[in-house]
């Protein structure tokens, strides 16, 4: 196995340690202290590759190699690394791991750019505490203002402000980074699909990123005596909301294009065997490669949401996160494909039906990014698992790009 490879793995391992459920997978929320844990190593494998660490106002970390020209736009590289509940390893430490070596080759090979390496670690790409997601990236270039900021809280009604403190950050730092100093963004990640395992293909270059939207729905009714309460008395707030769920498979298939519906986080008030539920949240993620069928699918869930207010019941909506389709940058692509093809490394196109703080960097940057195979096609599951040597074969034509575009020598 290569230096580099028992590098990767020593990170990896290592970042999978930080998890609050030790056994049963990666839960690594934003501001927990599994992510003070994490940012701790990532911040000292920073140092030790010669980057000047500093944190921004989200808690968002950034390592930077300076370049020999003043005030030039920087080249980033990396990926976030909070994690969904119960996750794997790979998703978002991948690609944060990869940026790292990236600099790490960097430093090995005495290369002085002439524009700055920066490696990036982003905070909340899951949404898995705050919800929404993209959180880190959404406020790097503005998407979301200081005040939405501020007025998030997750679901024990704790504020972005307390967490980020509670683990020693500063939220009263600059959250928005004036995107003339960005001159590019590459991230590695795993597929998350079984795409790149079935062809036997070791790298996918994104083509584009779906469009996705994700809402919150708030069903309130009436609580009351489960074994007193007549059936024709109810005002059942989960009874409810659940037909309201079963209806978006349907709704999916019929939009087509590959449209998903998902509903995945459901909370349940007041939450005792014996009562009648007064009080459901739960979310609705809807995903398409057409901008057409997200609005169009958007649309009629909430028509068919509201259709239940009434009879003791009502419903309310709320739009958490709005990201059109995404396409990659063509030039850094094309870069990208001919160190593939300098380094006789196969690739193949693909697009990502998972969302990246790549989509949302790419409205005020150049972005590309690279898949590796994912075993058995697995992700947001203790099972994901990449291999070492795809994510070195990554971090060699990330390298070689970063060269190129930060014009080192
Ligand atoms: C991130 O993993 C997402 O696609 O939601
Ligand atoms: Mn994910
Ligand atoms: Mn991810």
């Amino acid at each position: 196995m290569s230096d580099l490879q028992q590098r990767i793995e020593k990170h990896i391992e290592i970042l999978s340690q930080f998890t609050a459920t030790p056994g049963k997978g990666t839960t690594r929320l934003t501001y927990s202290e599994e992510d003070l844990q994490a940012r701790n190593y990532i911040k000292e494998i920073m140092k030790e590759y010669g980057l000047s660490v500093r944190e921004d106002g989200l808690g968002n970390i950034f390592g930077k190699l300076e370049g020999t020209l003043k005030d030039a736009p920087s080249v980033l590289v990396g990926s976030h690394f909070d994690s969904v509940p119960n996750g794997g390893s790979y998703d978002g430490p991948a690609g944060v791991v990869a940026g790292l070596e990236v600099a790490g080759l960097f430093s090995k090979n005495n290369l002085k750019p002439k524009y700055p390496l920066e490696v990036i670690a982003l905070i909340e790409e899951e949404g898995a505490r705050f919800g929404g997601g993209l959180m880190g990236s959404r406020g790097i270039v503005g998407l979301l203002t200081e005040e939405e900021f501020f007025n998030i809280t997750d679901k024990d009604g704790k504020t972005t402000v307390e967490a980020m403190t509670g683990i020693g950050l500063d939220p009263s730092l600059q959250k928005k980074r004036d995107p003339k100093t960005l001159k590019a963004f590459l991230e590695l990640h795993i597929e998350q699909g079984p795409i790149l395992e079935e062809k036997g293909i070791p790298i996918g270059m994104v083509e584009a990123i779906v469009g996705l939207t994700q809402l919150e729905v708030t069903v309130e009714g009436r609580a009351g005596h489960a074994g007193t309460t007549p059936m024709d008395r109810r005002a059942d707030a989960l009874v409810a909301a659940a037909q309201m769920i079963a209806k978006f498979p349907e709704f999916a298939c019929k939009e087509g294009d590959g449209t998903v519906i998902t509903t995945g986080r459901l909370n349940v008030w007041p939450n005792g065997a014996n009562v009648i539920p007064d009080k459901v949240v739960f979310t609705v993620d809807i995903r398409s490669g057409k901008e057409e069928r997200v609005l169009e699918a958007v649309e009629k869930v909430m028509e068919w949401v509201k259709s239940y207010n009434g009879h003791g019941i009502k419903t309310t909506v709320q739009q958490q996160l709005y990201m059109p389709p995404k396409v990659m940058n063509q030039q850094i692509v094309s870069l990208l494909k001919q160190k593939c093809s300098e380094l006789n490394l196969s690739y193949c196109s693909i697009n990502s039906g998972a969302g990246h703080d790549a989509m949302v960097l790419s409205d005020v940057t150049d972005v590309a990014m690279l898949f590796i195979p994912s075993k058995d096609g697995l992700s947001h599951c203790p099972e994901e698992w990449s291999s070492s040597k795809d994510i070195a074969n990554a971090v060699e034509i990330l390298y070689e790009a970063a060269k190129t575009l930060t014009e080192a020598e």
